[in-house]
């Protein structure tokens, strides 16, 4: 992502802050795995959006229209030292040579500066409740200054979750942005690709995940959420991890694996024949499955609303189940009834972003929010029968089938960007089959 894209993202905040304002946001703090051992550093969502600068212990601040900056980074400061154990720093000078800040300070001395920049603002935008101890820091310079109002200090008068207006800007992609996202999508696809090639029976979930882990890593991606690798019975289970089971010749495999690539998740899934060819029964949930995705992504166009792609897609199974004598009755009073939901108990999507379950607002008030080009949403149904499903006859036991695409929504027809690995039946059987 360039430089001006962080600009232009701070400079459509600080409009919408105004003046005597200031916006707060910290980086994400480093967590342990065990021990001494540091999981792998991910930046905060928010902090990277505005900033583009991923170290740790670092504090953005805004303030729309200060004359000596708006823009002010507290960052670590250079250290030969640690330096020389940990990888360089851009330290101070580097912020603002090289990271576009106006002005930056060591975050050592923070506590010094930032009371400051407090005392000329009326509202204070930051989001409480996600790192508790950035709080309490927050809390206790605004109360310095309380102490300090009556030798005619002024005090910021009140404080506002940013989030609001940051998740509402992050729910709509820029055009670098969604560039990123069909990259990001792109090599989930064929990471996809590969483990449908690799799985046979005889191997193991965790070998098929290894193949899905080189190629987002070879790629320079990471997951976006830990893959789901469920052969069989495993299939049913939604948030399936262990992914430590041996692959059996006549079972299905569902994989739910995305990655993330310079901040931006895709969100893939695909259930396939380990042995390559569907059964009878398979094959006939598959496509209930499949009929019911290409419904719902038919119904992700500007205008109509959040809820429509999912009712299209509960529709379609509810009729498929009938068809095929899972389910008794007439179609609206099973729908109405929500009989559905023994087999399909999720719902359809969700946003996609910088994070997989991407932030924003999915209702206006009461009502479904109306989709509008820009936005990101996976379109995922699925019908699960685990083992001992007692509405449903044995011979149906242990199929679990969800399709997971990556929808863009354009001023016209659905964009799926993860579609470069196969969802129609035939074609992954010929995939699955050729060299
Ligand atoms: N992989 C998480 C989800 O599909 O929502
Ligand atoms: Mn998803
Ligand atoms: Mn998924």
């Amino acid at each position: 992502m360039k430089k001006e894209e962080f600009t232009r993202r701070r400079r459509q905040l600080m409009r919408m802050l105004g003046k005597d304002t200031i916006a707060i946001v910290p980086a994400a703090p480093v967590r342990h795995r065990n021990s001494d051992v540091e999981y792998a550093y991910r930046q905060d969502s928010n902090f990277y959006y505005l900033t583009g600068f991923d170290e740790p212990e670092a504090v953005a601040v805004l303030m729309p229209g200060r004359p000596q900056g708006e823009y002010v980074l507290f960052v670590r400061d250079r250290d030969p030292v640690r330096e020389a154990w940990d990888g360089s720093r851009a330290g101070p000078e580097g912020a603002v040579a090289r990271h576009g800040a106006d002005d930056a300070f060591p975050v050592a001395d923070i506590d010094e500066i930032l009371p400051g920049l407090l005392e000329r603002c009326s509202s204070v935008h930051y989001t409480m409740g996600i790192h508790p101890d950035f709080d309490q820091r927050i809390i206790g310079w605004v109360n310095g200054l309380r102490a300090q109002a009556k030798h005619g200090l002024h005090t910021p008068q009140e404080f506002v979750a940013l989030d609001h207006l940051l998740h509402d800007m992050r729910v709509y992609k820029s055009s670098p942005e969604l560039d990123t996202l069909r990259r990001s999508a792109t090599i989930a696809a064929g990471a996809h690709r590969r483990a449908m090639k690799f799985a046979a029976p005889g191997r193991h979930e965790y070998e098929v995940m290894a193949e899905i882990l080189h190629e987002f890593h070879r790629h320079k991606a990471d997951i976006s959420y830990h893959p789901i690798v469920g052969g069989g019975a495993n299939s049913c289970v939604l948030h399936y991890r262990a992914n430590s089971a041996r692959l059996e010749d006549g079972d299905l495999l569902l994989i739910d694996a995305g990655c993330e690539y310079d901040y931006y998740a895709s969100d893939i899934t695909r259930t396939f024949p380990i042995n390559g060819r569907f059964s009878e029964r398979q094959r006939a949930i598959y496509e209930v499955v499949l009929e019911a995705q290409q419904a719902a992504i038919d119904k992700v166009r500007p205008g109509n609303h959040w809820n429509e792609p999912h009712e299209a897609a509960v529709k379609a199974v509810t009729q498929g189940l009938l068809r095929l004598g899972l389910l008794k009755g007439k179609l609206p009073k099973l729908i109405k009834d929500e009989a559905y939901k023994p087999f399909f108990m999720h719902r359809s999507g969700h946003w996609l972003g910088m994070d997989v379950h991407d932030v924003g607002e999915y209702k206006v008030g009461e009502d479904w929010r109306l989709l509008e080009p820009g936005m990101v949403t996976t379109i995922e149904p699925g019908i699960y029968i685990p083992p001992g499903t007692k509405i449903a006859p044995r011979d149906w036991w242990g199929i679990g089938v969800r399709i997971e695409d990556d929808v863009v929504v354009t001023k016209g027809d659905p964009e799926v960007i993860s579609g470069g690995v196969p969802t129609d039946p035939d074609e992954i059987e010929r995939f699955m089959q050729s060299a």
